[in-house]
């Protein structure tokens, strides 16, 4: 089995070395190839996402990214910025399919900036569509008619669009506790109109499913009030990301949050759903965890290693019981001690 290994920016490569080992140290005879992505790749070779790290990503049977973004690069043309590596990558491969996994581990539930109670009831799943939304609609700068600068970008889905990613949630709530919800804003968007009919649509497929519907002003509330009533969210590109950021927080800390990010046919890209943190990178405070969670994620969804992705897991809710606290869990430990904790029990 090949990796293709990005580790990016900012905290990327510290996160990264953290995954690496933990994978190194389960000796599951896996090749790994390493490729330039982001600010770093811009840098060397001029773009965010070159031709030769394409490659690797094709060739590979799943991909471990780290995080891309460099403050540096916010001058550049859009299409040259480091974000355009992760968003070409999920448009190049048709990673659609966006899973969040977001879950308390009791022994954080003191973490969360949610009370307690409260937290300690989170158990949900985020499954964000990826290929679509006013991410990839026409873009652009204009100047209006009296001559105002205008920015545009235009939201939009086609009827397939949806009804796959719909797919992807309604089968992922099937293997969980057998809810979804479907989050829109479909009281003013032509766009969330269409997501809210085709949701229903392929929900008689799953009779053995409960769908509901949420607009995602009131998801966001919901999601602080009393988040342990959603199993699985379904969700557009934009409201995918924001939600799940705040869900981050809800658990205990962006630095806990794996993904991954799926085509058709089972082939992912796994990534933490934090970014580059330039504001830690280089300082060793980076958590390492929603990484080493995204490996584990890479082993079981795509690699059929289910058994040594529960290692991993174990491992990381053992470390946490035995204490293991980075700065953003309220501790000191530093990204290599949170790597160490997490071999220690391995
Ligand atoms: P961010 O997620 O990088 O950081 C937000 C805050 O969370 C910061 O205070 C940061 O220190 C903290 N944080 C993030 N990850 C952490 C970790 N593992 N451990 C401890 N603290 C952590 O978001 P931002 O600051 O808005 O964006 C920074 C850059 O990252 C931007 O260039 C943005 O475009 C990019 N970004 C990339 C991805 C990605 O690669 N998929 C995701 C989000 C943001
Ligand atoms: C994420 C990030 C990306 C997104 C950015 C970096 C393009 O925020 O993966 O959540 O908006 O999807
Ligand atoms: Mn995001």
């Amino acid at each position: 089995m090949l990796v293709a290994v990005f580790a990016g920016d900012g905290i990327g490569p510290e996160i990264m070395a953290q995954a690496r080992r933990v994978l190194d140290a389960l000796d599951l005879g896996l090749r790994f190839e390493e490729g330039l992505v982001g600010g770093a790749a811009y840098k060397a070779v001029g773009h965010p996402l070159p031709p030769e790290t394409l490659d690797v990503a094709k060739r590979a049977d799943a991909i471990l990214f780290g995080a891309v973004g460099d403050f540096d690069c916010d001058h550049l043309e859009r299409h040259l910025r480091p974000e355009q590596a992760i968003l070409g990558l999920r448009k190049a491969l048709t990673l659609f399919s966006n899973l969040r996994p977001a879950k308390v581990f009791p022994q954080l539930a003191g973490a969360s900036a949610l009370k307690q109670e409260v937290a300690s009831a989170i158990d949900l799943l985020i499954v964000r569509e990826l290929n679509g939304d006013v991410y990839f609609g026409e873009k652009g700068m204009r100047k209006t008619a009296d001559g105002l600068r205008e920015g545009y970008d235009v939201m939009s889905y086609n009827e397939a669009e949806v009804r796959r990613i719909a797919h992807s949630a309604f089968k992922a709530a099937q293997v969980r506790r057998g809810k979804l919800c479907s989050v829109d804003k479909a009281n003013v968007l032509e766009t969330s109109q269409l997501w809210r009919d085709v949701v229903i649509e392929v929900a008689a497929e799953y009779p053995d499913v409960e769908l509901s519907h949420m607009y995602v002003d009131n998801a966001a509330m919901q999601l602080v009030r009393n988040p342990g009533q959603f199993d699985v969210i379904v969700t557009g590109n934009l409201f995918g990301d924001i939600l799940s950021d705040q869900a981050s927080m809800c658990v205990g800390s962006i630095g806990m949050l794996a993904s991954a990010s799926l085509d058709a046919n089972g082939k992912g890209l796994y990534e933490p759903i934090h970014g580059s943190a330039p504001d830690i990178a280089g300082q060793g405070k980076a958590n390492p965890l929603a990484t080493i969670l995204s490996a584990a994620m890479m082993l079981r969804y795509s690699l059929g290693m289910a058994e040594a992705a529960d290692r991993i897991e174990g491992a990381v809710a053992k470390a946490l019981e035995g204490g293991a606290r980075s700065f953003d869990l309220g501790g000191t430990m530093t990204t290599q001690q949170m790597g160490d904790a997490v071999l220690a029990v391995l």
